[in-house]
């Protein structure tokens, strides 16, 4: 409880000890942050969740106070209810009844999780297993809690989803001024979408609509937001859903997706281009014709290993363009192998495809590994590979992207590997149509790529200019297990949200809250002044800039380099951790393969990457908030966003600048250090 161990962040929220998972109840009431949390009173796994709490005034520092919500025991002390994620509102005109007449109710709408059958005191029955939504209000500024008698408000989804009682969580209640009243965003986890209902006070609720199943939907739906937003600039009022996903998101854990829409007080309706297309653009050219169900070799194709000769079944997959399952099996698969493409030429900016699938149940052992690979795709140009795609787990059944602008009139070929090792399980591994076009298809919009950002959610009541979101910096892949004592979790900073029109599309953007200037300590740089970084000086260490908190804004422009960037937290072997820009394939990345420990989990190791486009002036610049445990990487003043958790030697305190195989030049730098918020 020093704050003082090994990985504790120094200006990252953790409680003082035990386990915390997702943000919950975020409000800005009586002048306080209000943050409660999914937390575990007696122990550092996800059990017996309660609602902890923490408030403040800057969003930065954070004061923990007693457990706000605990989990409901039955007079045996054993838990039979557990108090799972959701909001809360200020009931401002008592809509409730909650209130004791001077002041204004909070009301915390969660998520119940039944342990038992049982027969609540209010003749209600539940079973274990059960869902669904209860109340609590607090009179004292969210210190101390009531459960409201009538609980649950809503103990099973409605007909048709009466039989997703058992999936059915994460309310998000917020006041919807222009139908006067409250309105429900919950999750119907498992198929995938979310439930609408409004309520005049809370506790009666009326059924509105639902949405999804869209984009990625490989996993379970969690923890969603629905909230209106202004475009940057100007421009009319839209709608953001929010909305998790585990596991299925980019690297086959947690993540959180996006839709961006038109909410009319009953339904949400995502705008055309923030989802998938489900047929082939038009004008698109289709290079492999896998819905005409012609064989491999009658395409041109190649094949090895379990492909030699093979043709496998095309089968259009709900929600996709049609494709091959290229391997499908039930009792463990060794059918590993590789498609090879007659060569082409690169004619059209973009390369599209869909890819995914996945195995039941995953192997722990191997899950996110490189011997969990499920299916690869390749573009080979002069026999290298210029862009690949893996599909793994779990992994979303979702358009990837590769933007070949810059390779027209190469010839190339593409190779499609099954890597499949299938130890256990049963499962299919699918490759839709390679389509050829000028626009890209979308992949799910992700609010961050990098593995630990979840559960995303908003605060209630503060103004629309300042909509702020809290993300767990974790991943239920290895959450459990990563190596941090007395406590286990953190929180991401704060985020401002915004939207900005993007290549013709609305994305939403993201940038560390506002307020945090106020934790910066010495400012170590400000602009070295162009640098640069060629062959003859590929790494150049940055003397006047260590630590194991800071935060530094790089402004870089790229020359022939394939890649180019930082490293944090570099010390002795090699240890550290990349955050860089790879000009041909226009991605941000964070590399964490040597970033320290990783032995807790042989998932953990990876590399993450989000699409982002230099800046109009053609420099790529990066903003990165590092701390003990941690990187949060923004590019391009918050278009692409990369969380990642690290856990370095506590002498690894070295920052460098980079350029790999080719030159860039490092054309200003600022950073300070950070202080500890303890
Ligand atoms: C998301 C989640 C929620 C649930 C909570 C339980 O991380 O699985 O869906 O309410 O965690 O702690």
């Amino acid at each position: 409880e020093s704050y003082k161990e090994p990985y504790r962040p120094a200006f990252h929220y953790t409680p003082a000890v035990n386990w915390m998972n997702d943000p919950n109840g975020l409000i800005f009431a009586d002048g306080f942050f209000q943050m409660f949390y999914q937390y575990n009173p007696v122990g550092t796994v996800a059990e017996n969740q309660a609602w902890g709490h923490a408030r403040g005034r800057d969003l930065l520092h954070w004061t923990e106070l007693p457990v706000a919500i605990p989990a409901v025991r039955n007079a045996a002390g054993q838990y039979t209810d557990l108090i799972f994620s959701g909001s809360a509102v200020q009931d401002r005109q008592n809509s409730s009844g909650l209130g004791d007449g001077r002041r204004a109710p909070l009301v915390a709408v969660y998520a119940n999780n039944y342990l038992a059958d049982q027969t609540l005191p209010n003749g209600q029955h539940v079973v274990a297993g059960q869902q669904g939504v209860s109340i609590a209000s607090s009179t004292d500024g969210g210190i101390s809690w009531s459960n409201y008698a009538g609980n649950p408000v809503i103990a099973v989804p409605p007909a048709p989803y009466a039989d997703q009682a058992g999936a059915f969580r994460d309310p998000k209640v917020f006041w919807y001024a222009p139908g006067h009243e409250w309105v429900m965003v919950a999750a119907l986890s498992n198929i995938h979408r979310v439930i609408l209902y409004a309520s005049d006070n809370l506790k009666d609720w009326r059924f509105l609509s639902t949405f999804g199943p869209a984009n990625a939907v490989f996993g379970a739906w969690e923890c969603p937001d629905l909230f209106p937003l202004r475009p940057q600039g100007g421009g009319a009022e839209k709608w953001v859903l929010m909305v998790g996903i585990n596991p299925g998101a980019e690297y086959a854990g947690s993540g959180t997706q996006y839709f961006v829409g038109e909410f009319d007080g009953k339904s949400f309706t995502a705008d055309p281009d923030s989802v998938h297309a489900t047929t082939p653009p038009a004008g698109a050219e289709i290079f492999q014709d896998f819905s005409s169900g012609q064989s491999y070799a009658a395409l041109g194709w190649t094949g090895t290993g379990a492909f030699a000769g093979a043709s496998p079944a095309a089968e259009t997959i709900p929600g996709s363009v049609t494709g091959h399952v290229i391997d499908s099996f039930l009792t463990g698969d060794s059918a590993v192998g590789t498609l090879l493409s007659p060569a082409f030429t690169i004619d059209k900016p973009f390369i599209d495809f869909q890819i995914g699938g996945g195995s039941w149940p995953r192997d722990p052992a191997t899950a996110g590994t490189a011997s969990d690979k499920e299916a690869t795709v390749n573009l080979l140009v002069d026999g290298r590979v210029v862009h690949s795609t893996t599909g793994n787990g779990l992994g979303a059944m979702s358009w990837r992207s590769w933007d070949v602008s810059g390779l027209r009139g190469r010839k190339a070929w593409i190779e499609v590997i099954d890597a499949n090792d299938g130890a256990q399980g049963f499962g299919h591994i699918f490759v839709g149509d390679i389509l050829f076009s000028d626009t890209p298809q979308l992949e799910a919009n992700w609010l961050d790529h990098g593995p630990d950002f979840y559960a995303t959610v908003t605060f209630n009541d503060l103004p629309e200019s300042a909509r702020t979101a809290v993300g767990w910096m974790n991943n239920w892949n290895y959450g459990q297990v990563i190596p941090t004592s007395p406590w286990r979790g953190q929180m991401a900073i704060p985020r401002s949200l915004s939207l900005r029109n993007t290549d013709g599309r609305l994305a939403l953007v993201q940038n560390p809250v506002e307020t945090l200037p106020l934790l910066h300590g010495a400012l170590l740089e400000r602009s070295v002044g162009n640098m640069a970084l060629d062959a003859e000086h590929p790494t150049r260490t940055l003397d006047r800039i260590s630590g194991r908190q800071l935060d530094i804004s790089a402004d870089f422009v790229p020359g022939g380099a394939d890649t180019f960037g930082l490293h944090v937290r570099s010390g002795a072997n090699g240890e550290r951790t990349e955050i860089g820009y790879s000009p041909r394939t226009r991605t941000l990345f964070v590399d964490r393969t040597r970033s320290g420990d990783a032995s807790f989990s042989s998932g953990f190791k990876g590399r993450f990457e989000a699409p982002l486009a230099p800046d109009r002036d053609g420099h790529v610049r990066i903003r990165v908030l590092v701390d003990t445990s941690s990187v949060e990487v923004f590019g391009g003043d918050g278009a692409a966003a990369i969380t990642a958790q690290i856990f370095p030697s506590a002498g690894s305190v070295g920052v460098d600048a980079f350029a790999e195989n080719g030159s860039a030049v490092l054309h200003a730098i600022d950073a300070w250090a950070m202080r500890d918020i303890h």
